[in-house]
């Protein structure tokens, strides 16, 4: 047992509305870990971190061991190896691994190397097989890592060979949560319920967008490669109307009935000081950009707007008759759930993001759009299109996150100031349904990253 579950309170989210509970600056401060490792206490405290933290080589080794090797990793959604025999390759860290529908049903994951000289064994991303060959000298297992066959094996004495300990090594905790498969490395980790905490209420509004509660990854994937350190992804309130000025400036007067146009509105609504819309640390590093007190005001108008076509009014019956019509209403004009789980996982607009570091400043992050179960197909093909309007590799918002986020690492090449600042809304943070909040262009969110980060990186060095 590691971390403790969520220090919120479990209550529905921002489905129910907001209580201030109590003024909570004194609680974040003291949420502080006091045992930081040395790049954060380099004067660092809660509101501010090194920057070394996003440049170091020696930080970052030790990120892969104790953040990425001690975490519930994200590797893959089970709609991705629905058949017996399917796999798909992951990453914990720089570790490898297949993923697989065992041929008794079962998901299960091992690390992609060969007992013998340490090959991959695997090349394809994906693939249906259920048998594993390494390319090298032909050892080959099958799906549940054990070794069935060594090549030329009249060089192995069958007195001192054992085939049974020269399987593959599995990844020692598996788990998932309504469709999406996390692993751990570390044998010890609490549940991964536990290790979700309230996030799981978020992976529930997403999948909930399908009247079966199921989503599809199935409308492929695309990669980026961003020149930057993996902290900087995301769950940023505060740079919309700055870094994605452009899409405004490039579509002008636009019809507010068109996804553009939604955009364009919703912009407006959430990146001025009068925005009603919030930052959220939902615990464990878990964080959120919460759209819910804007999109409320507007859910009539967003309901009408998907019921404006035939498939549309279906989608919305359908979700009624699913989910009752005030909590069918609710997701639909919520949408997005906007939610990162520590730490590789972000469900944001309609797409799955898995965040993959591979160096200090180099990144790649994985975009796959989620199609829903059940539901008309023109629902499934807007929103594939809402995705590439906003997050392809041409689209409004990505390109130039990505531009922004290698900025931010070339800038920090600069000597000086060896900190950067995480301190927006301290002063006005507080505690709504159990959990930190700020404003949405607070930092609250970053902030609630960093804890997480700098207790797991200081762990047993207190
Ligand atoms: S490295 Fe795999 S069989 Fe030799
Ligand atoms: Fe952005």
């Amino acid at each position: 047992m590691r971390w403790a579950s969520s220090s919120v309170i479990g209550r529905e989210l921002a489905m129910t509305g907001y209580r201030v509970v109590r003024c909570a600056r004194e609680k974040e401060q003291t949420m502080t870990d006091a045992t930081t490792v040395t790049i954060s206490r380099s004067g660092a405290d809660e509101h501010r971190i090194g920057r070394e933290a996003y440049l170091s080589n020696e930080i970052f080794e030790r990120e892969l061991e104790r953040i990425f090797g001690r975490s519930w990793v994200y590797l893959a959604h089970e709609s991705e190896i629905p058949n017996v025999g399917d796999y798909r390759l992951s990453w914990i860290g720089r570790q490898s691994v297949i993923v697989t529908r065992r041929q008794d049903g079962e998901i299960g994951a091992m690390y992609n190397r060969c007992a013998h000289r340490g090959s991959t064994i695997c090349a394809e991303a994906t693939g249906n097989s259920r048998l594993f060959k390494c390319p090298y000298h032909g050892w080959t297992y099958d799906d549940t890592g054990s070794l069935l066959a060594v090549a030329l094996s009249s060089g192995y004495a069958d007195e001192t060979f054992d085939k049974a300990t020269h399987g593959l090594e599995l990844v020692p905790r598996i788990g998932t949560y309504r469709g999406f498969i996390f692993g751990s490395a570390d044998p010890t980790i609490i549940d991964l319920t536990d290790w979700l905490g309230d996030a799981s209420r978020m992976i529930d509004a997403f999948v909930e967008q399908s009247p079966t509660g199921k989503i599809k990854l199935s409308a492929g994937r695309h990669l980026s490669r961003v020149r930057a350190n993996w902290k900087f992804i995301g769950m940023d309130g505060y740079h919309l109307n700055f870094v994605h000025r452009s899409v405004r400036d490039a579509l002008g007067e636009t019809d507010p009935n068109d996804a553009a146009g939604s955009l364009q509105l919703d912009m407006e609504n959430v990146t001025s000081e009068r925005s009603p819309n919030l930052t959220r640390d939902l615990g464990n590093g878990h964080v959120r950009l919460d759209y819910w007190p804007s999109r409320i005001d507007e859910i009539d108008a967003r309901v009408a707007d998907v019921e404006k076509s035939d498939a549309g009014r279906k989608y919305v019956a359908l979700m009624r008759e699913a989910y009752g019509k005030e909590r069918a209403e609710e997701l639909i004009a919520v949408a997005s759930p906007h939610t990162a789980i520590w730490p590789n996982l972000q469900l944001v607009d309609i797409h799955v993001r898995t965040i993959r570091s591979l160096a200090p400043d180099l990144t790649v992050v994985e975009m796959a759009p989620a199609m829903l179960e059940g539901v008309p197909d023109e629902i499934n093909v807007g929103r594939v299109r809402q995705h590439e309007f906003g997050y392809g590799p041409s689209g409004f918002i990505s390109p130039d996150d990505s531009i922004i986020f290698e900025r931010c690492q070339l800038g920090l090449q600069a000597g000086g100031n060896p900190t950067i600042e995480l301190n927006r809304g301290a002063h006005r943070v507080r505690v709504e349904d159990g959990m930190l909040t700020g404003h949405f262009t607070d930092e609250v969110t970053q902030r609630g990253q960093i804890r997480q980060w700098r207790a797991q990186m200081s762990d047993g060095e207190a």
